[in-house]
C-alpha cells in the first residue's frame, strides 16, 4: 500500500516535470488553497531538500516574498546550520508589499528559524528607473546586491497575475498592459501570459528571471488549484534546472490541461 502510493507519486512527479519542462517536481498531498498545513509541508520538504544540497561552509540564499514563502519560512529548522553559515537575502528590492510577506521579512524569518544570518534591502517600490540606476551604486545597497548575485540558491514563489498586479499597486497604465496582455503569472516582477510571453516587467533592483540560469539551485514553491495556470505560464520561462515543490491540487489540474 505504502509502496504503491510512493510509486504513484513518483510517476506523477515525473509526468509533471516532463509537462513543465523542468528537471524535477516534488508533489505533496492536498490542495494549498484549502489547507494551510499543505504550505507547512512545503516548508518541511524544503528544509530536507536544502539539507541535502547545501555544502558545508557559507551559502548565500536569495528568497522572494509572498504569502506562500512567509509560511514556508516558519518550517525551516536549525539543523540546516550544522557545519554551515547561511545568509538569507531578498532576491529583489522593494518594500511595497505588506510587511509580513515582503522578501525582507521572509529572509529574517528564515534566518531566525535556521539560526542563520540575513541582510535586508530597504527600497521603495515605486521609484523611477533613473533613481534605480543611482541607487544601485550606493555602497549599502551595492554590498547586498553583490551578495545576491553570488547566491548559490534561489527560493521563489509564483503569483497569480491579477492578485500580484493589485498587490504591487500598479498604475492605471501598467495595469492595462497586464490586462490587455492577458497576464496569468508573475515572478520576480515579470508578468507572463498563458504562452509564457512577457507582457509587463516591474522595474526593480535585484534578480530577474534571466539571472536564474547562473544560479546553481533554483527552487520554486507554489501550490493550490488556483495556481495551476500561473505555474504553467511561468515555467515556460523557467531555467530547466528548476525544482518545483507543489501539491496534488495544482499538479492534477496541470496534467489534465492539454
Ligand atoms: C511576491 C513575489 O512577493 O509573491 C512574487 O515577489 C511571487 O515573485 C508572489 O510570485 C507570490 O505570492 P503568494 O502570496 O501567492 O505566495
Amino acid at each position: 500500500e505504502v509502496l504503491a502510493d510512493y510509486q504513484g507519486t513518483a510517476l506523477l512527479e515525473k509526468q509533471l516535470s516532463d509537462k513543465l519542462g523542468i528537471s524535477r517536481c516534488i508533489v505533496l498531498p492536498g490542495n494549498a488553497d484549502r489547507q494551510y498545513r499543505v504550505i507547512d509541508s512545503f516548508g518541511r520538504r524544503l528544509n530536507q531538500l536544502l539539507g541535502s544540497i547545501l555544502p558545508t561552509g557559507q551559502s548565500m540564499i536569495s528568497v522572494t516574498g509572498g504569502s506562500t514563502l512567509a509560511r514556508v519560512a516558519r518550517n525551516l529548522s536549525p539543523d540546516l546550520s550544522k557545519n554551515r553559515q547561511l545568509v538569507f537575502l531578498p532576491a529583489r528590492g522593494g518594500v511595497g508589499e505588506s510587511v509580513t510577506i515582503q522578501a525582507n521579512s521572509v529572509c529574517a524569518e528564515m534566518a531566525l528559524r535556521t539560526q542563520g544570518q540575513y541582510r535586508a534591502l530597504y527600497l521603495p517600490e515605486d521609484i523611477s528607473e533613473k533613481s534605480f540606476e543611482s541607487l544601485q551604486k550606493e555602497s549599502s545597497i551595492k554590498s547586498v546586491l553583490d551578495l545576491i548575485y553570488r547566491s548559490s540558491v534561489v527560493i521563489h514563489s509564483i503569483g497569480t497575475a491579477s492578485i500580484m498586479a493589485e498587490r504591487r499597486n500598479l498604475s492605471a497604465e501598467e495595469q492595462s498592459l497586464v490586462d490587455n496582455g492577458n497576464a496569468v503569472s508573475e515572478a520576480f516582477g515579470d508578468f507572463f501570459d498563458q504562452s509564457g510571453k512577457l507582457v509587463y516587467k516591474v522595474p526593480r533592483i535585484g534578480l530577474h528571471v534571466r539571472d536564474l540560469d547562473k544560479i546553481e539551485h533554483v527552487i520554486a514553491i507554489a501550490g493550490g488549484q488556483s495556481k495551476a495556470k500561473a505555474i504553467q505560464s511561468y515555467m515556460k520561462n523557467a531555467p530547466h534546472h528548476t525544482v518545483l515543490i507543489t501539491d496534488e491540487g495544482a499538479s492534477k489540474l496541470i496534467l489534465r490541461d492539454n
